[in-house]
């Protein structure tokens, strides 16, 4: 039988799935057929974004899901985001609109706002992510973005809303001014880059964690090994442990993150490694191992938003 990944209750009352599938990449021809294999693998929970284009596919597989009967809509917890584009209050709306007509599922488990950042509205179509050149920046108050969002949840389209690539001090600007508390706040979470004081402070406000590029992103590292962090994949000492419980590095990495608190969302579009993602929910760390992992926290980021740095909102400069 598939394993399924265990379930968490949101500040909400919703529920949502301790482990996803990521998508970043996952483009057209890919993403229909990952996301059902994934599916097929016990996945109940996806992540998705406007800016991946492939918003369209992820929704194809699990409409074709539902109709083949091995899941139904309420079995399966999908996220998608508002990209940086839109945060214009006036946009927002909108922006969702078009994410749930190219999902067309229904509703939305949950809606992310991309990261605190806002550039200049150019066009709805999702821009080349790979896109080199600086966005222009506008100096849209991600709390105006917040309450837009808010605003969402009356139309019953979407069940919960949150926040990614957040700090510490933007989460608690947005508790503050807030009428609707964040369920998640999505950030990079792996060995590298462990995030424990993040999590402390968002488990103190009832706020998860989901941790993306949970496995460090080891294909960009194999791309550019100068400018990204080695991911802790190919240590001996995630080896160790992996052969101690039978497992993969992999999977020792994904259990751990599970083990100091977070959702991993793990992209793979390998069958093999797809279903040895989820199959982390028969063992855990002891406080031993859990010490090991944490060896491996440098604070580097894979995913800087460098080309961002100089914006008003930029999340990265403070400690956590
Ligand atoms: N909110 C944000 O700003 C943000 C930013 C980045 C990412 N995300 C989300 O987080 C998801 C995951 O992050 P990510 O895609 O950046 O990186 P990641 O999940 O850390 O790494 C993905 C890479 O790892 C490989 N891989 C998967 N499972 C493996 C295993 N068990 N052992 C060894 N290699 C493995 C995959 O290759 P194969 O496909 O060949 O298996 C893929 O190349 C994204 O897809 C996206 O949904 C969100």
């Amino acid at each position: 039988m598939s394993p399924f990944a265990p379930t968490v209750t949101l500040n909400n009352g919703q529920k949502m799935p301790i482990l996803g599938l990521g998508t970043w990449l996952s483009r057209e021809g890919e993403a229909v057929e990952t996301v059902k294999a994934a599916i097929d693998a016990g996945y109940r929970h996806i992540d998705t974004a406007y800016l991946y284009g492939n918003e369209k596919e992820v929704g194809q597989a699990i409409r074709e899901k539902i109709t083949e009967g091995v899941i139904k809509r309420e079995d399966i917890f999908v996220t998608t985001k508002l990209w940086n584009g839109f945060h214009d209050p006036e946009n927002v709306e909108e922006a969702f609109n078009r994410s749930l007509a190219n999902l067309n599922i229904d509703y939305i488990d949950l809606y992310l706002m991309h990261t605190p950042m806002s550039y200049k509205f150019v066009a709805w179509e999702p821009e080349n992510p790979d896109a080199a050149s600086v966005p222009e920046f506008t100096e849209v108050d991600y709390v105006d973005t917040w309450r837009a969002m808010e605003k969402l949840l009356n139309g019953g389209k979407v069940r919960s809303i949150g926040v990614s690539n957040f700090n510490s001090e933007q989460i608690g600007r947005i508790v503050k001014e807030y009428t609707v508390k964040p369920v998640t706040n999505q950030v990079e979470c792996n060995p590298g880059l462990n995030q424990r004081k993040l999590i402390e402070f968002c488990k103190n406000l009832d706020i998860t964690i989901t941790a993306y590029s949970p496995l460090g992103r080891p294909n960009y590292y194999e791309k550019d090994p100068k400018n990204t962090p080695k991911p802790a994949l190919d240590d001996v000492r995630v080896a160790e442990i992996a052969k101690k419980y039978g497992k993969t590095p992999g999977q020792i990495i994904l259990r751990y993150l599970v083990d100091i608190g977070t959702i991993p969302v793990p992209k793979s579009a390998n069958e093999q490694r797809l279903r040895q993602n989820i199959d982390i929910f028969d063992f855990k760390l002891t406080e031993a191992e859990i010490k090991v992992m944490d060896g491996f926290n440098n604070g580097k980021r894979t995913v800087p938003f460098a080309l961002c740095a100089s914006h008003k909102f930029y999340p990265f400069n403070s400690e956590y």
